[in-house]
């Protein structure tokens, strides 16, 4: 009986997970950055530098975590020579520059070495720029000017210019470090990244995460030769042509096989972002809403057709080629809420989801609004609280602290969703996953702010999940996704909404506001 891998190269850990041929998940296993590799000094998975700004996690790191998660899985006894084929997911929009030559390394591992001691010279750049960077202000300012304006970029590829998008990080590196630049002879994405190792050669970056570069015409399937133009020299020969999302790139490099008894001809499907591999995860159907609450939270919808606005983003969907979704990504997601767990909850959990039981819904009025680091759905940053007449005020109490930033992470997603054309309701499902799902508490607050009902799946790693069904996808020939999973997706019903009253527009008026205070 065949078995498949999805493994997620997340911004706090490395995780895999496995699933026998119906689908079922078999076991998961987890590598902790922090915990599990504390040479390299991270939190939270990152080094944030000294200007706040630029935030980067160590690429060897990541290659090191790879052997440590396989380990763990060995120690399971797992059988590696039925796996099929394995696929995989990245955090989005982070980069890694592999050096001049590096490719003969890659193809020529030896399995009697742990991967990180023969690729740790492999890349130009040491620390891979992230998603929370936000350090790119001037080129973002600079490629939106060379292709006529923030619509015109989004019209082209799904998003204005943004911080974080790869194409504008990949201009800071050829602005600042010139020669780091010319010594790169391949760029990938974490996704394209990890997938390289696994297939023992550099692996194209797929359709979806590509989508999250400013860089990728989202129409055409192709880079946008204007953009990459404005970013950077020789970029489409260092980038490689993108592939769709569910193409299968080969077999699995002869180091996995030797070291870890994989079957020679286990395949290796082009690798994706976690949100698309989330969206896959949760078989997001038109009219769902997916809500991942992991390190940041996202809102996932399923469209047929782009419509490329200025805020949020339009990316080509991972299990339809010819369709698209829409992300809209908020950066103080978990982060902020262990802040305030461990600030007004003692550390603990359990309190704070007592001090979400014990609450009115609604916090008597008390709405607040808090941005640790620079927000991206607003771009603003600090803490703000207003009392039920708008008054901005210092403090709350600390269970109303607790239900003001819950309440307020939840309407900051319903009216930027709304923004975008989405009307959210009794009708609409919302699929709930990442590590803060886990918490009824927060969940009942999310139903009560949507007024949805909120399903879960079995597992919390629905970007895990999703890389197992897109890895027996991708061996599946030409067969459409929705064909090769028939059998209706396993949710449970979480929570329902209760009969309250939540001011959507009262939440925009303020959020406004803020741009006229900061
Ligand atoms: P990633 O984005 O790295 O994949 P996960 O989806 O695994 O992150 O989520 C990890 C986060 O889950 C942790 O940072 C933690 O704040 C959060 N979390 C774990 N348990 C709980 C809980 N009981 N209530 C709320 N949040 C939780
Ligand atoms: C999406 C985004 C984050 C990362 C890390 O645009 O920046 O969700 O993918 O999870």
């Amino acid at each position: 009986m065949s078995t498949y891998l999805g493994l997620d190269f997340s911004t706090q850990q490395l995780k895999i997970l496995a699933t026998n041929n119906d689908l079922e998940v078999l076991t998961e296993v987890f590598v902790q950055f922090d915990t599990d590799l504390q040479e390299y000094k991270t939190k939270g998975g990152v080094h944030i530098h000294e200007d706040q700004l630029t935030v980067t996690a160590p690429t060897e790191m990541w290659v090191k975590a790879l052997d440590l998660v396989l380990e763990k899985l060995q120690k399971q006894d797992f059988d590696f020579s039925n796996v099929a084929a394995i696929s995989g997911t990245g955090q989005q929009h982070g980069s890694v520059y592999w050096k001049n030559g590096s490719s003969k390394i890659l193809e020529n591992l030896d399995s009697s070495q742990m991967l990180h001691e023969q690729l740790k010279d492999c890349f130009s750049i040491k620390n891979s720029p992230i998603w929370m960077d936000s350090s790119t202000t001037a080129e973002c300012k600079h490629l939106e000017d060379r292709v006529g304006g923030a619509q015109s970029l989004s019209d082209i590829s799904g998003s204005r210019a943004y911080e974080r998008f790869t194409g504008n990080q990949i201009r800071k590196v050829f602005v600042n470090q010139k020669q780091d630049y010319d010594n790169t002879e391949r760029i990938s994405l974490v996704s394209s990244f990890a997938a390289s190792l696994l297939l023992g050669k550099y692996a194209p970056i797929d359709h979806s995460d590509g989508s999250g570069m400013n860089l990728l015409d989202i129409r055409q399937k192709k880079w946008s030769q204007q953009c990459l133009d404005a970013c950077g020299e020789d970029l489409a020969s260092k980038l490689g042509s993108p592939v769709p999302s569910a193409t299968n790139l080969g077999p699995i490099s002869s180091y996995f096989v030797t070291k870890y008894g994989f079957k020679a001809d286990c395949q290796i499907v082009a690798f994706t972002g976690d949100n698309p591999a989330s969206l896959a995860g949760c078989r997001l159907q038109r009219g769902d809403v997916v809500v991942s609450l992991g390190t940041s939270d996202t809102l996932l919808l399923w469209l047929d057709e782009p419509l490329p606005s200025l805020e949020g983003h339009i990316f080509i969907n991972p299990i339809d080629d010819d369709a698209y979704m829409a992300l809209l990504c908020f950066k103080n997601g978990s982060l902020t809420r262990e802040r305030f767990r461990d600030q007004f909850s003692s550390g603990s959990w359990e309190k704070f989801s007592d001090q979400l039981r014990t609450t009115p819904a609604g916090n008597d009025g008390n709405l607040g609004i808090f941005f640790d680091v620079m927000e991206i759905t607003p771009a603003i940053e600090g803490q703000y609280r207003f009392d039920f007449n708008d008054r901005m005020v210092k403090s709350f109490l600390p269970a109303q602290e607790i239900r003001s930033l819950i309440e307020g992470q939840f309407l900051a997603k319903r009216y930027h969703a709304e923004k975008l054309g989405y009307q959210l309701g009794p009708h609409t499902r919302v699929l709930a996953t990442g590590g803060a799902s886990r918490n009824q508490e927060i969940l009942q607050v999310l139903s009560d702010v949507f007024q949805s009902p909120v399903y879960t799946l079995d597992t919390l790693n629905s970007a895990c999940l999703g890389c197992a069904y897109r890895a027996k996808h991708g061996i599946s020939g030409n067969t459409s996704f929705s064909e090769v999973f028939r059998n209706p997706a396993n949710y449970k019903l979480a929570a329902r909404p209760k009969d309250v009253d939540y001011d959507v527009d009262r939440y925009g008026r303020v959020e406004n506001s803020l741009f006229n205070i900061v």
